[in-house]
């Protein structure tokens, strides 16, 4: 087919005669030199795919669809024919799939059916720099695993940049295959200091490359689809304002993840002749896609990273400096494919002294409940969650934040056991409050509500506009004749919504007289469905099965779906202050907030007061803490979810009769530091 040869293939017989005589190996290589297409279908000629799957995972589910297609297209078939992938909520494989991509969190659930994954031969932990927590999860999981299923399985971890020497001590000394990149010099210029807006500064030094440079595409890095939308617009602006003639012409694309595929697929096409091209995308760019022809790279060495704070169980999403292994991968797409630059908006200095030299893995700045639940699910034999093989080890806070969250939705018991509840909650692919929802909500008659509200909230964003900014998604929401959630709240309006939408046969211009997203809507049908088999498919055994359907199309109230809710987000209550409109978070984490701007209005009594208990879906802070995706809850429902919190004993919750040791809870207390601030003055301020 005429396809570029990449730098891995002079690596082949390497490759093949490691993995043969080993179990697992470290492969590094830079981006762009054919780990994720090539050496699955490398593994898939050497006949591997006799024996079993090759499983490739990804971290970005974005990233798992655009290589399946990629290699599908390198091999000549159909996606989901020899070549397929599995997202959550999306399968495209079939019984001929010998090449499998999938996000690490699909392969993480499969552990759940398979714990010895035995579909595979070979199984490639594929962008293990990034350390996504699912990854890093099964890291561990797969440690336990190749010494069960040696020889067969072969497990291969690739990275770019990752400290392999460590990720080899990991996996009891293996052995290290590294690919030298074909890197052209990239020169890096610094900025003297950091322009006031780093949005304005990039897209000023974008078109100055763009008036004075020779051809080549430009990559620019934003924090976010807001802010690429934004300097999209203003380099649009800028661009219409040269003279005509003066330079070449010019396009401009964005790159996120959840940009629609046909838009993603201008970015991998051919580009027109005689036209440059400004690619304004976000982090995704530094290493999971590569877009061919970059010759600048434009870097304000920023990233958004996620936060979660187990003192205040508050995520937050927040704009924080890059580490230096970013900063270095950043540059190196500007010399793939001749000499480059790479234009740092930040003096030498701050990438010497203010960036931390790698970024801190998600396992130690995410909340854990999910993934404890996972693994208490997965009765590891001898296994006690604070002693897991993590490669990173999480922060003793995050772990006992996790095992709390848990004991309050039922999942484990007093002792830290998973329960049969806990068992169910964990086959759902959902997160655990909402995995217990379902489970109250069947139990209430209103599973078929539960499932919409649960689907729904799978969701980016049903509204236009949403969830950017704020006031616009008000508006869209009181738009046209969408219902209003009664007073009660965003998830009886969710569900209002999309019973409408079926009332209206699922009709699309429906949706968009309403100013719904058609993509979103279609979505949470599909989710709909898929969560409903799964609880239908799970339900008590010995119940005909005309029965069990049927329990979907009964109509509960509105009022027990908001019990059943209210059962599932018992970490996630809060209380009003008495005599205004703000909220305290209930538990250790007594957090103040405000309701989220974009919230559906809810029921005030004659005082203009809100209801005096809601649960929420997120706690986050962005300008202020605010609470998003709000529901009216009752006292009575509350009370005993109280009391289950005023006697948890977390020491017992862990499984440890004698105290844990100070000195462990203090070097973890200092992780967390590093982990939450991300910064490296805070660092060396701490150590
Ligand atoms: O994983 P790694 O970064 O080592 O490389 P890769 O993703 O396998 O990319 C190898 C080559 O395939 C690069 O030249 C990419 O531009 C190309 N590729 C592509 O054209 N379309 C994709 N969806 C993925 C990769
Ligand atoms: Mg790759």
């Amino acid at each position: 087919m005429g396809l570029a040869v990449l730098p891995i293939h002079a690596y082949t017989s390497e490759i093949l005669e490691t993995v043969a005589k080993n179990a697992v190996c470290v492969l590094i290589g830079e981006t762009g030199s054919g780990k994720t297409t090539q050496l699955s279908q490398m593994f898939h000629q050497a006949g591997y795919t006799k024996s079993g799957r090759i499983g490739v995972t990804q971290p970005r589910r974005v990233a798992a669809v655009s290589v399946a297609r990629r290699v599908a297209f390198e091999m000549g078939v159909q996606v989901g024919e020899d070549v397929g992938y599995s997202i959550r909520f999306e399968d495209r494989t079939s019984s001929k799939t010998a090449i499998k991509y999938l996000t690490d969190g699909c392969l993480l659930r499969e552990c759940l059916f398979d714990p010895e994954l035995h579909q595979y031969s070979v199984i490639i932990l594929d962008e293990a720099h990034e350390r996504s927590l699912n990854t890093d999860i099964l890291l561990g999981l797969l440690r336990r695993l190749v010494s069960k299923r040696k020889p067969e399985l072969k497990v291969v971890i690739t990275s770019a940049t990752l400290d392999g020497e460590k990720m080899s001590d990991f996996f009891f000394k293996c052995p290290i295959v590294r690919v030298p990149g074909k890197l052209y010099p990239v020169q890096i210029l610094y900025s003297k200091e950091r322009p006031v807006s780093y949005l304005d500064g990039a897209v000023q030094t974008a078109l100055d490359i763009h008036v004075s440079e020779p051809p080549g595409d430009i990559l620019l890095f934003m924090t976010g689809q807001d802010e690429i939308e934004k300097a999209i617009a203003k380099l649009e602006e800028e661009v219409q304002s040269l003279d005509e003639g003066s330079c070449m012409d010019v396009v401009i694309l964005p790159l996120y993840g959840s940009l629609p595929p046909e838009m993603q697929a201008r970015v991998f096409g051919q580009p027109p002749d005689n036209c440059r091209r400004i690619i304004v995308a976000t982090n995704i760019a530094e290493t999971s896609l590569t877009v061919d022809g970059v010759v600048y790279v434009i870097d304000p060495g920023l990233v958004k990273q996620r936060q979660y704070n187990p003192a205040s169980g508050m995520d937050s999403l927040a704009v924080v400096p890059i580490s230096r292994v970013q900063a270095i991968q950043r540059a190196g797409r500007a010399g793939r494919t001749r000499p480059g630059r790479c234009y740092r908006l930040y003096p030498e200095a701050a990438y010497e002294h203010e960036l931390l030299a790698a970024t801190v893995p998600e396992i130690q700045r995410s909340s854990l409940a999910g993934t404890v639940l996972h693994l208490k699910s997965l009765e590891l034999p001898d296994i006690d969650i604070l002693d897991f093989d993590f490669l990173d080890q999480p922060s003793l806070e995050l772990l006992e934040d996790a095992l709390s969250q848990l004991y309050i939705v039922d999942a484990i018991d007093k002792s830290g056991s998973i329960t049969a509840l806990g068992k169910r909650m964990a086959e759902l692919p959902l997160e655990p409050a909402l995995a217990r929802a379902l489970i109250a909500a069947e139990e209430l008659d209103c599973l078929g509500q539960a499932l919409t509200v649960a689907a729904v909230l799978s969701c980016e964003s049903i509204f236009y506009n949403a969830p950017r900014q704020g006031k616009e998604k008000k508006r869209a929401r009181e738009h046209g004749s969408l219902p209003n959630g009664r007073g009660l709240g965003d998830h009886i309006q969710y569900l209002q919504i999309y019973d409408a939408w079926e009332k209206n046969n699922f009709d699309l211009e429906w949706c968009k007289e309403n100013g719904l997203q058609i993509r979103a809507m279609k979505f949470a049908r599909d989710v709909r469905r898929q969560l409903g088999q799964i609880m239908l498919r799970k339900k008590r055994d010995g119940e005909p099965e005309k029965r069990e359907s049927s329990s979907l199309r009964k109509v509960g109230s509105a009022r027990a779906l908001r019990q059943a809710l209210c059962k599932g987000f018992g970490n996630r209550l809060a209380h009003r202050l008495p005599h205004h409109n703000g909220y305290r978070c209930i538990g250790h984490k007594s957090q103040l907030v405000q309701i989220h701007p974009s919230a559906c209005p809810l029921e005030v009594d004659e005082e203009g007061l809100l209801p005096e208990w809601v649960l929420y879906h997120e706690l986050i802070s962005t300008t202020h803490p605010f609470i998003r995706h709000v529901c009216m809850v009752e006292g009575s429902w509350v009370e005993p979810l109280l009391k289950k919190m005023d006697n948890m004993d977390i020491r017992g919750l862990s499984g440890r009769k004698t105290p844990i040791v100070p000195e462990k809870r203090l070097e973890d207390d200092k992780a967390m530091v590093m982990a939450r601030t991300g910064s490296q003055q805070v660092l060396s301020s701490t150590l």
